[in-house]
């Protein structure tokens, strides 16, 4: 049995279990790992993302069945994660003002309200969620619940959004409710990700190139390193705003307006200026992986594997270097996927997401992941005392209706 259908079967029963009664709608949205185009959406670039084979997956029901989910004064549902094994009350009503503390129900609240601002009407349900995207891995499993909790308003209200609008309203609920000024990158790709394709997304224009990756020499392989740095919910906003602070004083709208000898010829300029090291580096990062993702892309197409190899390995590079968002356990796996090298089976390996933890992202020859993988595992353990978790994935489909 797939791990889909696993996840699948175990909502399905929990619901019934929970409310006695079948659940009507079933909806899914993926995960994400982007292959390439790291801290560049914000900067209107270019992100090359690929839905996951890991999901979450939301099974629901009108409340009227249920007597316990029936509210006579407010219009509310009640839904349940199956992961935290807790259950809270959703107003489906009125104003709805994010809590102080963000919690599970934040991402959640923060979906059904801008669902709902959008025009989505939905009479009272009860639902149970189930996720099997690991949090705070850097896989987007925040994307992943607002996505699908949207396409389920879209399920329960027989109305169909536009997908990149749905896309903007779960940026949009993370931004007011998740209090995180996230790009567009994450819920795009779960909701607009297409099987074995990955996809190269220009963030201004917000027109998708889906790349088909069908080659079955090749596998994308994801190595959790299992730690989580405290960092990343305060040096995200903090990358931004240098962003937009470059972006002012090299008199752009945006980084992606940037060529390098345009920042080259500003060096001077910003270097003397107080934190001027830090604007510019921050600057070359975003304007050299705008280069690095469309190349990946062109040699993606070309089966040119050892240039891909040669992207990836250089965005880790100036992710750790110039943008600061790496963590030594990364740059411990980056470096044992170097030392395996082309020959050994590792095509190009890199961090993955936001940073400070999480995953590393690694394309390797299907006939030596086996070996690849186990290098990986004792080399890691070795070095750190941790366990890694690594799967091999497939170009997963976005966010889809199972059942309406
Ligand atoms: C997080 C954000 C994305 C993107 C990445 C970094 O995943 O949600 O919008 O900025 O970090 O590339």
């Amino acid at each position: 049995m797939t791990l889909f259908q696993t996840l699948l079967d175990e909502t399905i029963s929990d619901f019934e279990k929970q409310y006695r009664s079948k659940p009507k709608w079933l909806v899914f949205a993926p995960g994400r790992v982007n292959l390439i185009g790291e801290h560049t959406d914000y900067n209107d670039g270019f992100v090359f993302p690929m839905a996951i084979e890991r999901y979450t997956i939301i099974a629901a029901g009108p409340s009227q069945n249920v007597p316990e989910c029936n509210d006579k004064n407010q219009k509310i549902a009640q839904i349940r994660t199956k992961n935290l094994n807790q259950t809270s009350s959703f107003l489906l009503e009125g104003e709805i003002q994010p809590t102080e503390k963000v919690r599970w129900s934040s991402y959640v609240q923060g979906s059904i309200a801008c669902s709902l601002e959008k025009g989505l009407n939905v009479e009272p349900f009860c639902a149970v969620l189930n996720s099997n995207v690991p949090i705070g891995g850097s896989l987007s499993s925040s994307a992943s619940l607002e996505v699908a909790v949207a396409t389920l308003m879209e399920a329960m209200s027989g109305q169909t959004l536009n997908p990149v609008d749905k896309a903007l309203l779960c940026q949009k609920a993370e931004h007011l409710f998740a209090k995180m000024p996230c790009g567009i990158m994450d819920q795009f790709i779960s909701a607009l990700g297409v099987k074995d394709h990955a996809m190269l997304l220009d963030c201004r224009s917000l027109v998708p190139k889906m790349i088909p990756l069908l080659d079955p020499s090749i596998v994308v392989l994801i190595t959790n390193s299992n730690v989580k740095h405290s960092l990343t919910g305060s040096e995200y906003p903090e990358r931004r705003q240098s962003c937009e602070e470059a972006s002012r004083i090299l008199g752009v709208t945006k980084l992606r307006d940037v060529s390098l000898d345009m920042l080259e010829s500003s060096r001077e300029k910003l270097l003397g200026l107080e934190n001027g090291d830090r604007y510019y580096r921050r600057a070359k990062h975003v304007v050299s992986e705008d280069i690095r993702t469309q190349t990946m892309a062109q040699a993606l197409i070309a089966a040119d594997w050892e240039k891909v190899g040669e992207q990836m390995y250089a965005s880790h590079e100036s992710l750790k270097v110039d943008y600061e968002v790496s963590c030594p356990e990364l740059d411990i796996l980056v470096d044992i996927a170097k030392s395996i090298g082309f020959g050994g089976g590792m095509i190009g390996s890199r961090m993955t997401g936001g940073g400070f933890g999480g995953c590393m992202v690694s394309l390797v020859r299907a006939d030596q992941v086996d070996d690849v993988s186990e290098t990986i595992r004792t080399g890691y353990f070795s070095k750190t005392g941790i366990k890694p978790t690594i799967f091999a994935t497939r170009p997963a489909q976005g966010a889809s209706i199972l059942e309406q």
